[in-house]
């Protein structure tokens, strides 16, 4: 069994973010989403990773995941050049799977139990493709399944305006090498794009056999500044205690935190967790950190209430307004404008940014 890992796409549902780097690299919990997926793969007993690469963040990509080793995989890329959609991208890997099954696995998708029980059900049986599946209340936005009353997959659709269930196809397919006849097979679909719903639908009609597996844990689409915050405290729900770093007298820290050698936690300050902090942070006196916060490395807050948040990085937080619910891009530098006159708001602010001052 090898692993596809699709890390393309424009994540323009994450812009200003993704301006300066690609969807899959925002972290969660101060890990980039595409780790988890690797870690996903390994825990699956799959080592063996082909990378599809879009246009975006190629570069930074390589840069992350090297050639595997630091995760004791083996790391092929591959380039999708254009975007012509999921079959597509899953179409480009057909040479580095070969004669094998394959888990192909979006990487902007976070899943709690992983894949292991997905594969493990695909090799249970004669299956050409295995499906997870999640029940949603939007299922008009998602690949949706239908099923007969044994559990079999009877129907796939893309984005239905009348969905037949609300069973969504999440971001984890397994197949044999049948899909890539499938793919070939393919027109776009009205959003101009191979759909790999589209290709199991084939093989559905052509006689083979789906396996679904429905996920228990909590999975994560994150592709919109929202979703990183809920997939940053679902990570964080499961923190284990790491204190490495300096936890000054006088500071005070209850619940469980992640804190490096490098990063200090100064007298005065407060932190209730799950928090991570990344490497070489400090947290300065009269500065609250509240539960569900990622703070990045390199980071200075001071004499700031932050909670429920992701800070990417970099970034020196020194404000008396308190900040919630907020996702802050890498090296953005917020003050305070309390003493300053004319009294006001004093923004420099990206394109595609979004406030709520
Ligand atoms: C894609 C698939 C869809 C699937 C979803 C899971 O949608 O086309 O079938 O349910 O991923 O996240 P997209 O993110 O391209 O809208």
């Amino acid at each position: 069994m090898k692993g596809v890992l699709l890390s393309g796409g424009t994540g323009s549902r994450l812009r200003p973010i993704t301006h300066t780097g690609p969807k899959q690299l925002v972290p969660v919990a101060n890990k980039p989403v595409l780790e988890y997926a690797i870690e996903d793969f390994k825990t699956a007993g799959i080592t063996e990773i082909g990378v599809i690469l879009g246009h975006k963040g190629r570069e930074e990509i390589q840069e992350l995941l090297g050639d595997g080793s630091d995760y004791d995989v083996d790391i092929t890329y591959i380039v999708q050049g254009n975007p012509l959609g999921l079959a597509h991208a899953a179409g480009c890997a057909k040479d580095f799977v070969g004669d094998d099954d394959f888990v192909m696995y979006l990487g902007d998708n976070i899943l709690k139990e992983g894949i292991t029980d997905l594969v493990e059900s695909f090799e249970s049986g004669d299956y050409e493709a295995g499906i997870a599946l999640q029940e949603v209340d939007n299922p008009q936005q998602f690949g949706i399944a239908d099923l007969d009353d044994d559990g079999n997959v009877t129907q796939l659709i893309e984005k239905p305006d009348d969905p037949p269930t609300n069973f969504a196809l999440i971001g984890m397919y397994v197949f044999s090498p049948k899909v890539f006849d499938a793919i070939e097979t393919l027109e776009p679909s009205w959003r101009g794009e191979l759909e790999i719903t589209d290709a199991i639908q084939t093989l559905l009609e052509d006689g083979n056999a789906i396996d679904s597996h429905v996920v228990e844990g909590w999975w994560k689409d994150t592709g919109k500044p929202e979703d990183i915050l809920h997939a940053n405290h679902l990570v964080l729900e499961d923190l284990e205690k790491s204190v490495e770093g300096t936890i000054e007298e006088g500071a005070e820290v209850s619940g469980r935190i992640e804190l490096p050698e490098s990063s200090t936690i100064e007298a005065g300050a407060v932190i209730r967790g799950p928090v991570s902090i990344a490497e070489n942070t400090t947290i300065e006196s009269d500065t609250y950190v509240g539960p569900y916060t990622s703070i990045g490395a390199d980071c200075v807050v001071a004499n700031t209430h932050i909670e429920n948040s992701v800070v990417i990085g970099e970034s020196d937080i020194t404000t008396s307004g308190k900040i919630v619910d907020s996702l802050i891009g890498r090296g953005a530098q917020i003050g305070s404008a309390d003493e300053l006159l004319p009294e006001g708001r004093r923004l420099v602010v990206g394109e595609n940014s979004n406030l709520k001052l």
